[in-house]
């Protein structure tokens, strides 16, 4: 397989300081559907940079199925059956196990939460506001999302911190300081069975358990009384890994997404004045330019699909079996949909962001959650701010996987 250019996303030195925008221009207008190696044993992934090509991606899951997994990580027929979830599901038991939890994240049903965000975002705010410089991550960003999921989840409020450290250990898989163990390492091969290789999922697991046993028989409407207890809609009962590998799912998927759109989103308003200002002077905007926010942000770079045919794709030949990989963050600046594509315009309208994806089966399940969070998050933050100001360096997470900032300090000016 060759590219016609010599640039590979494998390279995780392209993604050390942030998001690679100006490879995925490159990528875009040179070699749209391009070919990356990877070192053994991976074998190499076709990319896909451009928003047209993506969104067709997306709504194509016979031809390119989520089921041989969604992250860059080959696994095998055994890893598959053990660690598989809604995520890497298709067909109609994706469409029943998206049944038993959509519920939950409906607008309306996420719009009951509103009050509490209100005052889970002024407790954080005051707290971090009151040291007036701190790192940013750790006082607003990072514990905020899994506190939020806490909630929905029921559990008890001295366990969150306890969960927040689980999914670092998960996700930062790819980054020494947060994983245990790196995924390609010898030594996770003994967790090959389960999420991310890491021995924090099946800790995860034992904790979901706990609480399911709580739960079963019970009356509860939190996400996980609603697991154990429902009905599914294709009469096929919810096994145990079903809900492991599901609880895990919810305890990850609206953690590091939703905390890295919050800290990108700051460096965003502190890198442009001028949209601040226009926010101050207008919050009624805050709810559309949620839409920006996310748009700029794209905390998640991609998640994988697999080809199940050989097919003719973007002028290049893909196998059957090969990984494919649509670049939601390099759609996100594709100026064949975005005007100015890498101008943060909070006024931008339309702004049909590919940051949850676009269409298709896997569409963000939790996208109305994050959106509501990040509002109430910047509604109270703008209201009470003068400026910010970077005091230090961004220390960015070492992945093409999750587009992650670790650390930001910063110093607040208020009102
Ligand atoms: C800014 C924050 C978020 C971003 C950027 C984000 C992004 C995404 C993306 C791109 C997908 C599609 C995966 C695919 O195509 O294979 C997805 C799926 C999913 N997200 Fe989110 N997400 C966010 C927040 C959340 C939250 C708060 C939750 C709630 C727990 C959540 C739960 C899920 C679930 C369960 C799926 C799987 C849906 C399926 O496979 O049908 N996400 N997310």
């Amino acid at each position: 397989m060759t590219s016609t250019t010599s640039i590979s996303l494998a390279n995780l030195d392209h993604f050390a300081h942030g998001a690679p925008w100006d490879l995925f221009a490159e990528l875009r207008a040179n070699d749209p559907v391009n070919w990356s190696e990877e070192e053994e044993p991976q074998s190499g992934f076709w990319s896909i940079m451009s928003y047209h090509d993506i969104v067709k991606v997306l709504r194509d899951p016979e031809t390119f199925t989520s089921e041989r997994f969604t992250n860059l990580e080959e696994v095998d027929a055994e890893q598959e059956e053990a660690r598989r979830s809604l995520l890497e599901t298709d067909g109609a038991r994706h469409r029943a196990l998206r049944r038993l939890l959509q519920g939950q994240f409906t607008p309306a049903a996420v719009a009951r939460y509103e009050t509490f965000l209100r005052g889970l975002t002024a407790t954080t705010l005051d707290e971090a506001f009151a040291k007036g410089e701190f790192d940013f991550v750790q006082e607003v960003s990072a514990d905020f999302p899994i506190q939020v999921l806490a909630k929905l989840l029921d559990v008890p409020e001295e366990d969150t911190g306890q969960l927040i450290e689980w999914g670092n250990r998960m996700v930062g898989f790819d980054d020494p300081e947060h994983a245990d163990l790196l995924m390609h390492s010898p030594e996770s091969e003994e967790f090959r069975l389960v999420p991310f290789r890491s021995p924090a999922a099946l800790e995860v697991f034992a904790y979901g358990d706990e609480l399911a046993r709580a739960r079963k028989g019970k009356d509860g409407d939190d996400l996980v009384s609603v697991m154990v207890n429902s009905e599914m809609s294709d009469g096929i009962k919810l096994s145990e890994r079903d809900f492991h590998t599901n609880f895990l799912l919810l305890v990850v998927a609206g953690n590091e997404t939703t905390r890295h759109t919050i800290s990108h989103t700051m460096r965003n308003l502190m890198e442009h004045p001028d949209q601040l200002a226009i926010l101050q002077e207008n919050p009624d905007l805050i709810p559309w330019a949620v839409e920006e926010f996310l748009r700029f942000a794209s905390p998640v770079y991609h998640f994988r699909r697999t080809a199940t045919k050989d097919v003719e794709f973007g002028g290049r030949m893909i196998s059957e079996g090969d990984k494919v990989v649509p670049w939601f963050a390099s759609g996100n600046r594709d100026d064949a949909v975005f005007d100015r594509p890498n101008d943060f315009d909070v006024t931008r309208t339309p702004n049909e962001h590919m940051t949850f994806g676009r269409g298709g089966p896997h569409m963000c399940l939790g996208n109305a959650l994050a959106r509501i969070e990040i509002r109430v998050m910047f509604e109270d933050l703008i209201s009470r701010i003068d400026s910010v100001e970077l005091t230090g360096e961004i220390d960015y997470l070492r992945s093409n996987f999750v587009h992650g900032i670790k650390r930001m300090p910063v110093k607040v000016n208020l009102r």
